[in-house]
């Protein structure tokens, strides 16, 4: 090879069937991205000059996925001949007719794969001089994976699909993980002569390595020793095993990164997340998305954290969060909902049976009890009575509230929308807040209080709440 170019395929145009599911195989998740993204953020990483994800099945859910997260990647379509060999046939038509160089070839559904495993292939694929190179494991339980035949020296000489294997080939635990680099030349010539004769009248990309074999190449199958690295995806057992390694992985890069995690069994960590060090997990915390958490602070137990950034020594109790920011030294919880535009300030409180959204509250305030705030603003050092309701919506529309810095609302208040309360007001007890209040005011609705005497001993007299009232006034 006078210039070494790159290629790497990404097989994800299988029909997925063993998954039973209307989403693509290659779309199931875990750790917060389709394994087809997992695959797609090692083939990038190469830096080759072409990475082809081949796609066919339910293209139309995958193409915006690829599209949007890996503008680089050339797109190839499968046609309606099945298999793997044609899968490859139709990426290589995305190369230009002068290209010369190694084609690595992986698969959607094995998602562990790492970038260092392809590039040792690599290097021993070109150093080998091989036509083809490709990784095997030896699986305890082998079945449903191709197992690799080698000869009586120990060298490889075939790949025998599980459903075409005989009795003796099945006692084979040496398995074909998938993964592969063939000279681009040699791929090419061996693809127009491998036929469909097999169980599953597809076109085996398997059989290239025989074929390649026979036009006198040499075929290194070297043997991965982290099996995790190869574990392919056909059903939702081996999702979940997969996914539970990835997450018991991450917890542990966390935890040597300088986090606690109480239990890493219950605690799940997308792999977008970033945590800073001192950070503490407490069981039964998930955490999603594009999240952040800053130092010293102390998630769970029980808390959902979704697209949100956490800042220093921050509190979070038993607690449901997406698309909110929460600053330095606040506490939530237990038992607070806060949803999408949520902003709570330095110091700050959301406090129990709580649900707040579209709600900017400032440092130092506090709303700790019974309560929903939604698309508010809150000044700084506010405090917001226990089971305070801001009615934001009409019925047609949103509106807005806006409460000033040092505001004590009573306990039990509507606050109906739109409406301001000024710096420093008060509001009092089951107040229905209607019209504004301005700075330093009291707001109150409230109709005096009337005492009916004895009525009780006169419309309940036979029970004991009459009894009991009989007996104080005695
Ligand atoms: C394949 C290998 C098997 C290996 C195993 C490792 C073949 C024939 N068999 O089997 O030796 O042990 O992977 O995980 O290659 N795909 C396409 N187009 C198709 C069919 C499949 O793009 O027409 C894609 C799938 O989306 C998937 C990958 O190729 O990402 C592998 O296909 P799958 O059907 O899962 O193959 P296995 O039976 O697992
Ligand atoms: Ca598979």
């Amino acid at each position: 090879m006078s210039e070494q170019h790159l290629a790497v395929v990404v097989l994800a145009a299988g029909e997925g069937t063993r998954m039973r599911s209307a989403t693509p195989k290659v779309m199931h998740e875990i750790a917060g991205l389709p394994m087809l993204g997992h695959v797609l953020a090692t083939a990038t990483a190469l830096g080759a000059q072409y990475v082809i994800p081949v796609i066919r099945h339910e293209k139309e859910l995958l193409e915006p996925h690829i599209e949007g997260f890996y503008p680089t990647v050339h797109i190839s379509h499968q046609d309606d001949i099945p298999g793997t060999g044609r899968a490859v046939e139709c990426a290589l038509n995305v190369l230009p007719e002068d290209f010369s160089g190694a084609v690595v070839v992986t698969s959607g559904d094995v998602p562990l794969l790492d970038v260092q495993t392809i590039e040792s292939m690599i290097d021993v694929h070109l150093s080998s001089g091989a036509g083809a190179t490709l990784l095997t494991a030896v699986f305890e339980d082998p079945s449903g994976y191709g197992r690799i035949v080698r000869s009586d020296s120990g060298m490889f000489s075939s790949i025998v699909e599980h459903r075409d294997a005989t009795d003796a080939e099945l006692e084979i635990t040496e398995v074909n993980a998938g993964v592969y680099v063939f000279d681009h030349a040699e791929l090419k010539k061996a693809l127009t002569t491998i036929g469909t004769h097999n169980a599953a009248g597809e076109k085996y990309l398997t059989d290239v390595a025989v074929e390649i074999l026979k036009s006198g190449r040499e075929v290194q199958a070297l043997q991965v020793s982290d099996n995790w690295l190869v574990a392919g995806v056909n059903n939702r057992v081996q999702l979940q095993q997969v996914s539970a390694e990835l997450n018991k992985r991450i917890c542990e890069a966390w935890m040597l990164a300088g986090v606690t995690i109480v239990d890493p069994q219950t605690t799940f960590i997308d792999i977008t997340v970033m945590l800073a060090e001192d950070v503490t997990l407490l069981p039964g915390t998930h955490l999603r998305g594009l999240t952040t958490i800053s130092r010293g602070s102390v998630i769970g137990p029980e808390v959902t954290i979704a697209d949100s950034r956490v800042g220093e020594n921050v509190s979070i109790v038993k607690s449901q969060i997406s698309g909110s920011v929460i600053e330095d030294e606040a506490t939530v919880g237990p038992f607070s909902y806060l949803r999408p535009g949520t902003h709570l300030g330095a110091g700050g409180k959301i406090g129990t049976f709580v649900e707040t959204k579209n709600a900017v509250i400032g440092a130092g305030s506090k709303i700790p009890h019974l309560s929903y705030v939604g698309d508010a603003s809150i000044g700084v050092e506010s405090n917001i009575g226990a089971g305070t309701i801001f009615a934001n919506y009409d019925g047609v529309s949103k509106h807005h509230t806006v409460i000033g810095s040092h505001v004590r609302s009573g306990s039990h208040n509507v606050f109906v929308a739109p409406i301001v309360i000024g710096d420093g007001a008060y509001t009092a007890a089951g107040t229905v807040v209607r019209k504004d209040v301005e700075p330093g005011a009291l707001g109150m609705n409230v109709a005096p209080q009337r005492n009916l005497a004895d009525w009780v001993l006169d419309k309940r007299a036979t029970t004991k709440s009459a009894e009991a009232a009989k007996k104080a006034k005695e």
